[in-house]
């Protein structure tokens, strides 16, 4: 899982690469490269470590050394080898003829590095891409074909996943770009080309984007003649494609921190605006009914729809969790939450008139992406909450709602998750009122739905206090999150939240297996987050708090405002306005989102890029 940009026209393409890749970081940021073609030849500067080192190592070079319009680069997180400046990218091949840059795995480079070696190809990282590097080149000289179809000869032997781009030496004016499973998106400027792993690189420079399919090998290359590039598509097996160029609508301050100090924190504020999106458009108020437009032409398969299940992983799954108790409770239908990965591995016993719902920010997530494909060998209907315009699972998906909230670009899920719960509710009283959930219920709920963005401003206001909170618990070594039914999966996206960005080991629980067993752990350096607001709940959740006072351990109380009673027991409270008990998970995160980024800030994390993690997880 890597970020992947190219550049060919008439700017200076070091600094359009280099800011494509702090654009990319999320996605990978243990080392960096850049490869140059001028004058006949590549210059290739490779850096381990963050964008930002490459980008010293770049700037401290000779104008001169830099100079040209064609070049590609990258940022990565390891699969194969260690992270070193020899495994970063781009890779060149033996000749010195071909340099690449890929996102993805080569599953079958074993079998094509031996054959490589045994042809007297030397090998100098651990690289699968290293191996695709040269098998381009050894297709290349002994086909005696250009580089267009040299890419093209040389995947038709690749197993695996990739989004690629290839530059030859010889033919200075061509950039080929290829895609399998990896997402590759290029931006059509004037007389120039930007190509990007997705549009946030590309977005300042252009606003019209062509969305690479898989299989497809895009080509751009300079007529000798009037020296206008032109891009054109064809598919690894030959067949030429037509090109369908989008709008892109994301403007480029939606890319920024907007003057907070991280991504995150400014990701956490921007939720009354990301919930209003999601909103938007959807309510139908008079109805007591939601209006999906990806959903529409579906009608008649939900309404056979019998069972669900939830895939997701990490953020995404937890939210599942939650949405679990809103299909049973409103729609009425049997459902289940697994880990994608599993859904793809096992036996599925039941999968028609199931439904799949796949819940992915990033819309790349590979485990995910794989269940989906699983599902439709099934012959299941399957739906994306997805919100990445365009991702891989946007596409794969039958039918899909998208989120709307924005780039999300800390490694922490924030308005994503929050988004992705408010949609499986909605998208519960939809299916619900398709089988008998009154339109006065649907009324009562969506209302609430609207007066969110508001609550969540509420508690933004009382970020100083979760801050304070954070001071008293920054050297916790372990956490407990707790909470029931609706805000059992809340919990463990509380968790979550603080082990990623924290360190701190954390663990998400249902608060009644409390005393089945995690109790024991319980002492006084031991503190809980208990979610207990004033819910059908309250009373269990209260007990809990008091089993764990009771044996010594910290507790943090998160309840409705007005409650003071936990004052009295629980070493701090945090306050949520008041809503349905169904819409508690989407106001309880937002403190839990702040007390983890502060205590992270306040540990020094890097808490926007938190150490071995990568944005989307693109390999299984
Ligand atoms: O892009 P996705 O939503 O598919 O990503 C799934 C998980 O990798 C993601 O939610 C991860 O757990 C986040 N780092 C959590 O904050």
């Amino acid at each position: 899982m890597c970020g992947i940009v190219g550049y060919i026209g008439k700017k200076e393409a070091w600094p359009v690469l280099i800011k494509g890749l702090e654009r990319l970081e999320y996605r990978g940021y243990d080392s960096a490269g850049i490869a140059l073609l001028r004058e006949g030849a590549f210059s290739v500067y490779k850096k381990k470590g963050r964008v930002s080192e490459l980008s010293k190592l770049v700037k401290n070079k000779n104008e001169n050394e830099l100079s040209g319009g064609v070049g590609i680069a990258h940022t990565r997180w390891a699969t194969h080898g260690v992270p070193s400046d020899v495994n970063a990218h781009p890779h060149l091949s033996n000749g010195g003829d071909i340099v690449i840059v890929h996102n993805g795995i080569i599953e079958n480079y074993l079998s094509i590095k031996k054959i490589l070696i045994s042809k007297g190809y030397k090998f100098k990282s651990d690289t699968d891409t290293e191996v695709l590097a040269n098998l381009i080149e050894d297709v290349k000289n002994n086909a005696k074909v250009n580089i267009e179809e040299a890419v093209r000869l040389a995947l038709t032997e690749v197993v695996g996943a990739y989004a690629i781009i290839v530059l030859s030496k010889d033919e200075p004016d061509t950039m080929v770009v290829a895609k399998v499973g990896s997402p590759a998106v290029i931006g059509v400027g004037k007389n120039e080309f930007f190509v990007a792993s997705d549009a946030t690189p590309i977005v300042e420079h252009t606003k019209k984007v062509i969305y690479l399919e898989d299989g497809e090998i895009a080509t751009i290359k300079r007529n000798p003649k009037n020296k206008k590039l032109i891009l054109k598509i064809k598919t690894i097996d030959n067949k030429v494609k037509n090109l369908y160029v989008h709008t892109l609508k994301t403007k480029i301050n939606e890319l920024e921190k907007g003057g907070f100090p991280h991504f995150m924190l400014k990701e956490i504020f921007d939720q009354p605006e990301s919930l209003r999106n999601t909103i938007r458009g959807r309510i139908v108020l008079e109805k007591g009914n939601v209006k999906f437009g990806g959903l529409e032409k579906f009608k008649d398969e939900l309404k056979r729809l019998n069972r669900l299940t939830i895939v997701g992983m990490g953020t995404a799954r937890f939210t599942g969790l939650i949405g679990e108790y809103a299909f049973e409770e409103l729609a009425r239908i049997p459902t289940k939450v697994e880990y994608g990965s599993e859904f793809t591995y096992r036996d599925i016993a039941e999968p028609s008139h199931t439904g799949l719902i796949a819940i992915s920010q990033s819309g790349e997530t590979a485990d995910t992406l794989n269940s989906i494909k699983k599902a439709k060998k099934e012959k299941m209907l399957t739906f994306g909450i997805v919100n990445v315009i365009g991702s891989s699972i946007a596409r794969e998906v039958d039918a899909g709602i998208y989120n709307h909230v924005g780039p999300e670009t800390a490694v922490a899920s924030t308005k994503a998750s929050s988004s992705q719960v408010l949609l499986q509710i909605m998208l519960a009283i939809y299916l619900g009122r398709m089988r008998g959930l009154s339109k006065a219920k649907g009324q009562e709920i969506l209302k609430e739905i609207e007066k969110l963005p508001a609550l969540v401003e509420i508690i933004l206001k009382n970020a100083k206090q979760i801050e304070k909170i954070a001071k008293k618990y920054k050297n916790s070594d372990n956490f407990f999150f707790l909470g029931r039914k609706y805000n059992a999966g809340t919990a463990m996206e509380g968790a979550l939240k603080l082990k990623e960005c924290s360190y701190i080991h954390a663990e998400g629980c249902n608060s009644t297996e409390l005393k089945h067993g995690p109790i024991s752990l319980i002492e006084k350096s031991f503190p809980s987050l208990v979610i207990a607001p004033k819910d059908s709940l309250y009373e269990k959740n209260k007990s809990s708090i008091e089993e764990i006072k009771a044996r010594g351990g910290p507790v943090i109380a998160l309840t409705t405002f007005g409650n003071k009673e936990l004052e009295n027991i629980a070493d701090d409270v945090i306050y949520i306005p008041e809503t349905l008990e169904i819409l508690t998970p989407i106001l309880a995160f937002v403190p839990m989102q702040l007390l983890a980024y502060y205590i992270s800030v306040e540990r020094g994390n890097d808490v926007d890029k938190p150490r071995n993690l990568a944005k989307s997880v693109t390999v299984e």
